[in-house]
């Protein structure tokens, strides 16, 4: 069984679908805890409804979140609680902080993300109202292994959704987020299965 850690700061509709999955066994991990950086975040209730351990760890100055490396007490504390917790997996759930340089380094080739584009395409915030601007016909989802960049490291699954005439922001991410439900369990499974290799940035699938 791997050791997973999922860190969200949301909603938590992909964090369920992943206790789901563990729940059901799909896939051969166990979550062993939640951390988030948003003491609202709705993914704490889920945590608590499966007795999932929960940390809250949360920079302490009022910096865009997206904006990384000027809070060391809260890098510090995230690099140390994560340490302690010597997950297998970390992954980033809707996790809305850009994570210090030194800790990627240190779990490299450990954490994935899922991202609502067809990665390299529309990375970074509002991803599905980036496709419906540039017109792009097809959209989708990104599961990737997280680097120092946003949003750029190596791409292990996607899947496409195609973009309706009539779509809005929200339905467009709404169909999105079906998928990516899907996508992310798919790419843990593999992860969880020690299908994945990354060599010289590209993921391949044993
Ligand atoms: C998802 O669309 C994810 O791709 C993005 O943030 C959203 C989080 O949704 N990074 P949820 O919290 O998992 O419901």
């Amino acid at each position: 069984m791997k050791k997973i850690l999922v860190l969200a700061s949301g909603r938590g509709s992909n964090f369920q679908a992943i206790i789901d999955a563990s729940r059901t066994q799909k896939i051969k991990g166990e979550i062993i805890a939640l951390i988030t950086n948003n003491i609202s975040a709705k993914a704490i209730g889920r945590a608590k409804k499966h007795h999932i351990p929960v940390y809250v760890i949360h920079s302490q100055k009022n910096l865009d979140p997206r904006l990384r490396g000027d809070d060391l007490t809260f890098e510090k504390k995230l690099l140390t609680q994560c340490q302690e917790l010597n997950p297998d997996l970390i992954v980033l759930a809707g996790y809305m902080k850009i994570l210090p340089q030194n800790f990627i380094k240190h779990f490299k080739n450990k954490i994935i993300n899922i991202h609502p584009a067809l990665l390299p395409q529309f990375p970074g915030l509002h991803a599905q109202k980036q496709a419906l601007q540039n017109g792009t016909k097809v959209s989708g989802c990104t599961v990737h292994f997280v680097d120092e960049g946003v949003d750029t490291g190596p791409i292990i699954l996607q899947e496409k959704v195609p973009i309706l005439g009539n779509d809005t922001e929200e339905t467009l991410s709404d169909r999105i987020l079906q998928k990516e439900h899907l996508t992310l369990v798919s790419a843990i499974e593999l992860f969880c299965n020690d299908k994945l290799e990354v060599k010289e940035g590209k993921v391949y699938i044993k």
